[in-house]
């Protein structure tokens, strides 16, 4: 295993749209086993095949605080959402910032596991929400062009929550 270098915003290759796998070979189960521990490495909950320069449909996803819950998904697709939750979000690719994304609340995706099986999940609340912000990768988009408001600085959100002292605002902690 080893860390792949992340792409930051700015580089060509986090705006396209990524290929379907068409079959998981040795090289697939590799990227996957290096795309997790890049992840945990960057302290992030998410992490997709663009992000670390590789335009094929793979993300990988780990919202546990114990870090030990990974979800890899090959060729997955969104087939029902529902609701809506309006709420804050970073990414490994634009690091130091956070903004207010509105995702549906629920959503059911379909996907290949790394041992070639058909699943599908549902997801809900902040699962729901890292699904549908690594999907987007896979089509060439970014959260920043979903921001509503504006692109906050960490460093900013973290002071005004020491001033306030309420809502858990972007803390850096969120980042896919
Ligand atoms: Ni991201």
């Amino acid at each position: 295993m080893a860390l792949r270098n992340i792409r930051k915003q700015g580089e060509e290759i986090l705006s396209k749209r990524a290929k379907e796998i068409r079959e998981i070979t040795p090289r697939i189960e590799e990227l996957a086993q290096d795309m997790l521990e890049t992840m945990y490495d960057a302290e992030g909950v998410g992490l997709a095949g663009p992000q670390v320069g590789i335009l094929k449909r793979i993300v990988v996803i780990d919202i546990s605080e114990e870090r030990n819950d990974p979800i890899i998904m090959i060729n997955p697709v969104i087939t029902e959402s529902e609701g809506t939750q309006t709420g804050w979000e970073g990414c490994l690719s634009v690091p130091g910032k956070s903004g207010q994304v509105t995702r549906p609340e629920k959503v059911r995706a379909t996907f290949i596991d790394i041992e070639g099986n058909e699943c599908e999940i549902e997801a809900e609340g902040f699962l729901a929400r890292a699904v549908c912000h690594e999907l987007d990768h896979l089509d060439g988009h970014l959260y920043v062009e979903k921001v509503e408001g504006r692109l906050y600085d960490n460093s900013e959100l973290q002071s005004e929550q020491e001033e306030e002292d309420d809502e858990p605002a972007g803390d850096g902690e969120v980042k896919a």
